[in-house]
C-alpha cells in the first residue's frame, strides 16, 4: 500500500475535485506521548507496531495558512522566514502536498507559525502535519471527519495522527494492511490540575531523524522484543490513572515508558541516544527532588529536551528548581 492509495481511499470522489476556496487556515496542538509510538509495521504509510497515548498541549502548536500560489513552485515560510525549497524540511512538506494534487497543480504558498521549537523532540512535525491536513481540508472543502483527517495526517508523520484533538488521545495501532483502523481516538476525561513543563536544554535540531532511529532499533536492538508487552501494560495503567486522576501512577508509568524506549535505542547498533549531558543532569535533578517528596516525573522523546509532569499545587516549587521551564496546563483555557 502506498501513501497515494490511502489518500484515494479516504477522499473517494473528492480526490479529483478542484479547490473550493483560495485559502485555508488551521491550528493543531502539539502532543506529547505518555506511552510512546516506537516502531512501525509499515514504513510507507506509517503504521505503528503498537498503540500509543498522548496529551495535547493546549495552545502550543502550529498554525498553517495555506493559499493557492500562482508562481512556478510552492513557497514555504516558517515563522515569517522563507525556507529553502531543497531543504529536508521543505522536501518533506512538498512530498506531502503532492499527494493531494495532480501534475503539481495547484501550487501552494504555505505559511507555518509554530510556537514550539522545530525538530528538537517537541513534536513539531506532529502539529505541523495535523494543521496542514486541516488547512488542506478547508481549502479543498472536503469536509473530512476527525478520523479521516487523523489517517491522512499519519502519512506526514506518525505522531501527527494524535494531534487532531485536545486532551488525551489514544492512537489505535489497528491491524489492517491499509491502515484504515489506525487513527487517533479522543479520551473524554479532563484533568485540569495536570501541568507539563517544557524543559529545553537544547534547541538544536536532532542528530538522527526519529524514522531512522525507530527502524534501527526495531531491526538491531535485542531489547525491542520486550517493547510491545511493556506498551500494552503501560496503556492500561495510564488509562486507569486518567480515569481516577491518580497522578503518581500516571507519572511513574509515563517516565518508565520513556526510559524503556530510550533503553531500546541505546541497545541498538550503532547505538543511539538523544540525551546530552544537560538531559542527564535534569533527569538526576528530577530523581533527587522525587526522593525528597516532590511528585515530579518526566518524559523524553526523540530529542534532548525533557517534559516535566507535575500537578498545579507544585507549580511554584517546580518553577523554583527549573526557572527556565515553560509551563503548560493542557486543560486550562481550552
Ligand atoms: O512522528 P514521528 O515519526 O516524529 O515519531 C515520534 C516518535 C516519538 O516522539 C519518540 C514518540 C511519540 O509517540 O511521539
Amino acid at each position: 500500500m502506498k501513501k497515494s492509495d490511502v489518500v484515494r481511499a479516504v477522499l473517494g470522489d473528492r480526490y479529483h475535485v478542484a479547490p473550493l476556496h483560495h485559502g485555508g487556515q488551521a491550528f493543531a496542538p502539539t502532543n506529547i506521548a505518555l506511552c510512546k509510538y516506537w516502531g512501525k509495521r509499515d514504513q510507507d504509510i506509517n503504521l505503528p507496531l503498537t498503540s500509543s497515548l498522548s496529551i495535547s498541549l493546549g495552545n502550543k502548536g502550529a498554525t498553517v495558512d495555506l493559499r493557492i500560489h500562482h508562481g512556478a513552485h510552492d513557497e514555504i515560510f516558517l515563522n515569517e522566514y522563507e525556507v529553502d525549497r531543497v531543504s529536508p524540511f521543505s522536501k518533506r512538506l512538498i512530498e506531502f502536498l503532492n499527494l493531494f494534487r495532480h501534475h503539481h497543480e495547484p501550487r501552494f504558498s504555505v505559511h507555518i507559525k509554530s510556537n514550539v521549537p522545530i525538530a528538537a523532540g517537541l513534536a513539531s512535525s506532529a502539529c505541523g502535519f495535523a494543521s496542514l491536513i486541516m488547512a488542506l481540508d478547508a481549502l479543498f472543502g472536503w469536509k473530512l471527519d476527525q478520523r479521516e483527517l487523523s489517517i491522512l495526517a499519519r502519512l506526514g508523520s506518525g505522531s501527527a495522527t494524535r494531534s487532531l484533538w485536545p486532551g488525551f488521545v489514544e492512537w489505535h495501532s489497528g491491524i489492517r494492511g491499509d491502515g484504515m483502523d489506525s487513527h487517533g481516538v479522543m479520551i473524554e476525561e479532563t484533568w485540569p490540575e495536570l501541568c507539563i513543563g517544557l524543559l529545553i536544554v537544547s534547541e538544536k535540531a536532532k542528530g538522527i531523524p526519529s524514522r531512522e532511529a525507530m527502524q534501527r532499533t526495531v531491526t538491531t536492538s535485542a531489547l525491542y522484543s520486550a517493547w510491545p508487552a511493556k506498551v500494552s501494560r503501560d496503556l492500561s495503567l495510564l488509562k486507569q490513572a486518567i480515569s481516577v486522576c491518580d497522578f503518581p501512577l500516571l507519572g511513574k508509568t509515563a517516565e518508565s515508558n520513556a526510559t524503556t524506549m530510550h533503553a531500546t535505542m541505546l541497545s541498538a547498533w550503532p547505538p543511539i541516544t538523544y540525551a546530552i549531558p544537560e538531559t542527564l543532569l535534569a533527569m538526576q535533578q528530577v530523581w533527587q527532588l522525587r526522593s525528597e517528596g516532590l511528585s515530579l516525573y518526566f518524559t523524553q522523546d526523540a530529542g534532548p529536551n525533557l517534559k516535566l509532569l507535575f500537578l498545579q499545587k507544585d507549580i511554584d516549587t517546580v518553577k523554583s528548581h527549573f526557572p527556565q521551564a515553560e509551563i503548560v496546563q493542557p486543560f486550562v483555557g481550552c
